[in-house]
């Protein structure tokens, strides 16, 4: 089953079933998964410690309470799935290593935390869609899995921020929060010039290129602010070279 090295214009496009096939096929592979999966390790427990818990505490009722619980309740979840993938394919310490900067973050208001569910959980629904079709099958299998659950987070986001955004009291907390949350998205999706995106297109654990997706994450996030809630969206770049975005 192991091929020649795939490339870029020829990338793998196998389908591999479990860790044991992932390691079969040689290092480079779980390599390129692993990296991918690390990743959802680190920021999924970020996200969750540094939004969803802090959140419960702003929830203004106690059906928000409920909801923000069960979001936490969800995204330590997937933190703990992503770390069982990577414990299969012998990664030492998933935790290990840098969470993105968007993470360096402190939540101010609850409306804040719509718009944040509206917009960074869609960046991660951006995400988890292109793995759905990778070729790692259990990574394949449960971004399908948790993707239901992210779309929630977004519908969740979207049902409040078009609630608040009609008070004229919450309304520029909204702006504000659209204003300072769209480019701190922005890195999620990786720098524009990418060795490990190379790495992660060659082996089919990834379909598209950063900028591409960054591109997607933009264009539907626009949607939903300048269609929906009627507010201006920040001036972005589809690149980002690893500086503030
Ligand atoms: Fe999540
Ligand atoms: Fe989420």
């Amino acid at each position: 089953m192991r091929p020649s090295a795939p490339t870029l214009e020829h990338p793998f496009t196998g389908e591999v079933a479990d860790a044991e096939e992932a390691m079969a096929l040689g290092p480079e592979y779980v390599l390129a998964a692993g990296k991918v999966i690390a990743s959802h390790v680190r920021n999924e427990l970020a996200g969750a410690a540094v939004f969803d818990e802090p959140a419960i505490a702003l929830a203004p009722g106690p059906k928000d309470k409920w909801l923000a619980c069960r979001i936490a309740m969800e995204e330590y979840g997937h933190h703990l799935k992503f770390t069982k993938l990577a414990v299969e394919l012998g990664l030492d310490d998933a935790t290990a290593g840098r969470t993105l900067s968007v993470f360096d973050y402190e939540l101010r208001s609850w409306p804040e935390f719509a718009v944040l569910k509206a917009i960074v959980d869609l960046a991660e629904v951006v995400l988890m869609e292109e793995l759905a079709s990778c070729t790692y099958l259990p990574l394949r299998n449960l971004a399908t899995t948790l993707l239901p659950e992210e779309r929630f987070h977004v519908s969740f986001g979207k049902r409040r921020s078009l609630e608040l955004v009609a008070d004229p009291a919450a309304r520029p907390l909204v702006a504000e929060a659209v204003e300072r949350l769209v480019p701190f998205t922005l890195p999620f999706f990786g720098r524009s010039v990418s060795a490990n995106n190379e790495l992660f297109r060659r082996w089919g654990i990834k379909s598209h290129t950063n900028d591409d997706s960054r591109a997607a994450f933009i264009r539907r996030s626009r949607r939903f602010v300048v269609d929906d809630l009627g507010l201006p969206f920040p001036e972005v770049d589809v690149r980002w070279d690893g500086g503030p975005a």
